[in-house]
């Protein structure tokens, strides 16, 4: 028989192996997922929450943060950032997350406000309080990254390091070759990959290893809970966008993938590449190109997140959205 014994000599202190975070994110169903898993796996300290446009108009992906965080009943502030691309002109993706930016499910009302300070300074704030101990998880545009970067140059080494859903290795999702968060700011992608700081990145190649599918869904839909119901209703919307633009039938947990990194990255295997963003072509604006056969002998700039243990995954991401069967 195993003793569960609490000593506080045979237990590691408090907060020891845990991850702090902030979430940069553009809700966006997948986003908000990821919002779910930042704020309940227990591996993980989620000090903020700052949006950005992407998927929908700020105004929206900030609202629709808020609501997450209302429905979870989690206590993380939302920090509003950019309203637009550091130079291109501005896309949204209605077609995918509807004209709210999370269509499929009505959710309910904050109580919460964004806050006053701007998103790139509360990252600033919070990388001055903790040096070295901030993990920058961006899931949307990285104007936000970006700009922190050209605003704050003196903090950029002192984040841990950035993970981000970003770029698409052997094909993109907006255009043939461009993934939508780089083609809606590929120059903010371009200093973000231009950085010193320690740099993850989970390309669609990985990210369509984790589609959530439709008895997985139904799964969440059969606890009972209201919140898991709810939580159902978008994921069977994202889906439906899928299988209309993509013939995918399944939810492509997108941004979930860059959170689990920081929960358990043995879950994907990766590779050091030298990747860099296209400013200036055509048919290939905004493609993020991996040099995976070291031609161009350069010093690789990021770990990229190639396969994905697909069990693991899905097992530790129901683990922490059905801790929220228990809430109201
Ligand atoms: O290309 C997928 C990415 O674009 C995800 O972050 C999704 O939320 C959208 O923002
Ligand atoms: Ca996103």
């Amino acid at each position: 028989m195993v003793y569960n014994i609490y000593h506080p000599i045979l237990q590691p202190p408090e907060g020891i192996g845990v991850e702090r975070l902030i979430l940069d994110c553009d809700p966006g169903h997948d986003d908000a997922i990821a919002i779910l898993m930042a704020g309940l796996d227990e591996k993980l300290e989620l000090l903020g929450i700052t949006t950005v446009a992407g998927n929908s108009y700020l105004e929206n992906t900030t609202m629709n943060a808020l609501k997450v965080v209302e429905m979870a009943g989690l206590d993380v502030d939302v920090y509003a950032g950019c309203a637009r691309p550091l130079l291109r002109d501005q896309i949204v993706a209605p077609e995918i997350h509807g004209s709210t930016g999370l269509e499929g499910a009505k959710l309910p009302t904050p109580k919460r406000q964004a806050e006053e300070k701007h998103a790139v300074d509360f990252i600033a704030e919070m990388v001055k309080a903790y040096p070295g101990e901030i993990n920058l998880v961006a899931t949307g545009p990285l104007t936000n990254v970006a700009l922190f970067i050209i605003r704050y140059p003196d903090l950029v080494e002192k984040l841990k390091r950035i993970v981000m859903m970003a770029g698409g290795i052997a094909f993109g999702n907006v255009t043939p070759v461009a993934e939508f968060n780089v083609y809606a700011d590929p120059e903010a992608a371009n200093v973000v990959l231009r950085s010193s700081v320690e740099k993850v990145m989970a390309p669609l190649d990985v990210t369509h290893q984790a589609i959530m599918a439709a008895e997985e869904i139904e799964r969440l839909r059969k606890t009972g809970s209201h919140i898991l119901q709810t939580l159902a209703d978008l994921l069977d919307f994202f889906r439906s966008t899928y299988l209309d633009l993509f013939d995918i039938d399944g939810a492509v947990l997108h941004d979930p993938c860059a959170v689990m990194y920081l929960i358990d990255p043995t879950i994907f295997e990766c590779e050091d590449l030298y990747v860099e963003v296209e400013l200036d072509g055509n048919l290939t604006y905004g493609q993020t190109v991996a040099d995976i056969w070291k031609t161009m002998k350069m010093k690789p700039n990021v770990r990229v997140l190639k396969r994905i243990d697909r069990k693991a995954f899905f097992d530790r991401l129901f683990e922490d959205l059905e801790k929220l069967a228990v809430r109201k």
